[in-house]
């Protein structure tokens, strides 16, 4: 079982360079699937959960090569319209390929996701959303099956899911017909996917509104496009260099996609200087207590959520976190009470209250967020700290380990690599 040790007590300096999103790269794979040809997706990270995708795309039939840190996707036939359970099981966001099969196979059949560390992660707005297009959908024995070509609606959602946005966004593409989705989801990662699926001759109105409108075509072709810079991994290293001192400067995402993050580090007691591709965070004399809520973007993201609980448990001061957008995402305030912090949950509000300094200890990635945040609570504690379950991390974090130790944090990898595939996001 590997693990990461993690000495407290180094000061973080320097800069680092994030990766590709991972939440656009593998829905931008699964799109690939729209167009019969070769495809070419560039600065993916190299993470376990494309990894992952690629199996699911190989499933398919579609042919996928890594070369360094870009994709060719082979498309030209697809023998399967199948994604199933083991592979659906072990990452949620395999259902991704829901929509991309419908519109290019006009069926599908996905694993019906199980629940995870964070929440019971249901796709019901997915499914509904499709039958408003008139997709004939069918659920059993595990499966969610679907079949027919789209046509166009009015889609209204409950709740600007990201996933319904984005699977929902794909059908309709070659749908017949115009499809609105009402209340979809602005994330960034919205906007990089209707970028895409525009460039493979889709037409897109209003990606990053609350109103998409698409007007079906017959047939996508393929493209080469570069995935936008991750802003949870900027979120989390600028975490890292707010809690450590810094100046530490993060770059190679779009600060306008963390502002909301940025105001909060600020209010936090946090310095930052903003460039076109960069922010560079120092932080001086104690970390001051801020009140957050989680809410669908522009809203505070709920993947920084563990982080801020690590930056505030080390607060002069009481802070309160609620977490707005999953049921289940306090796992991590369990561990980090371990190492000595003091966090109270109330229903879906975490009451903490700061401490002079946290004391490593031995604990548990929960999930990956949570897993990232335990080590930036190890590089601020007084002596070791070791995260186990680190698999969790590994599906979202690119060279974890090697970026924070070149910013100066005495943080190792250690252990074999037991190879167990874990259930995911
Ligand atoms: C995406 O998950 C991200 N994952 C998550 O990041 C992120 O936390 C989440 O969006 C919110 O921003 C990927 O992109 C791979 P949702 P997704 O659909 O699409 C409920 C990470 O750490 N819901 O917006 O699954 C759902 O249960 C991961 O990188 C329904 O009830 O998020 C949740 O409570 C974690 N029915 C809420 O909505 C549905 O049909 C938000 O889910 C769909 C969702």
């Amino acid at each position: 079982m590997q693990s990461i040790v993690v000495m407290g007590g180094r000061p973080l300096t320097g800069s680092v360079r994030v990766g590709g999103a991972k939440n656009s790269a593998l829905k931008l794979m699964a799109a690939s699937l729209l167009a019969a040809g070769v495809t070419t997706i560039r600065n993916v990270p190299d993470i376990s959960d494309v990894a992952l995708m690629a199996e699911v795309l190989a499933g398919l039939g579609a042919v996928v090569v890594r070369t360094d840190h870009a994709l060719t996707i082979d498309a030209t036939t697809l023998s399967s319209h199948e994604a199933p359970y083991e592979l659906v099981a072990k990452m949620r966001a395999s259902t991704s390929v829901l929509g991309s099969l419908v519109g290019r196979l006009r069926r599908a059949k996905v694993a019906m996701p199980g629940g995870c560390a964070i929440g019971s992660r249901k796709v019901d707005m997915h499914i509904r959303g499709l039958q408003d297009m008139g997709v004939r959908i069918e659920i059993g024995h595990g499966y969610i099956s679907a079949e027919g070509r789209p046509h166009g609606a009015n889609v209204i959602l409950d709740f600007p899911s990201v996933g319904a946005t984005e699977n929902l966004l794909m059908a309709a593409t070659t749908a017949s017909g115009v499809t609105t989705i009402e209340n979809a989801a602005r994330e960034p990662e919205i906007g990089d996917l209707a970028a895409f699926l525009s460039e493979m001759g889709a037409r897109i109105d209003g990606a990053g509104s609350t109103t998409i409108t698409i007007e079906g075509v017959d047939e996508l072709h393929p493209v080469d496009h570069a995935v936008i810079g991750d802003r949870i991994e900027a979120g989390t290293y600028l975490v890292a260099g707010a809690m450590c001192g810094g100046p530490v400067t993060v770059s190679g995402f779009d600060p306008s996609h963390i502002e909301m993050v940025l105001t909060k580090l600020a209010a936090a007691g946090a310095h930052l200087e903003t460039g076109p591709d960069s922010v560079t965070v120092s932080l001086t004399g104690g970390v001051r207590p801020v009140d957050l809520a989680t809410l669908p973007y522009p809203g505070f993201p709920t993947d920084m959520q563990a982080q801020f609980m690590a930056l505030l448990s080390v607060a002069d001061g009481n802070s309160v976190i609620t977490e707005n957008v999953f049921e289940n995402r306090f796992m991590f305030a369990d561990e980090i009470a371990r190492m000595g912090a003091d966090v109270r949950i109330e229903g879906h509000h975490a009451l903490i209250r700061g401490v002079p300094q946290l004391s490593g200890a031995p604990v548990r990635s929960p999930d990956l967020r949570g897993g990232a945040a335990l080590v930036l609570a190890g590089l601020v504690a007084d002596g070791s700290t070791v995260v186990t379950d680190i698999h969790h991390i590994d599906r979202g974090y690119e060279g974890f380990v090697e970026r924070l130790r070149s910013l100066g944090a005495d943080v190792t990898r250690s252990g074999c690599d037991d190879g167990i595939p874990q259930e995911g996001d």
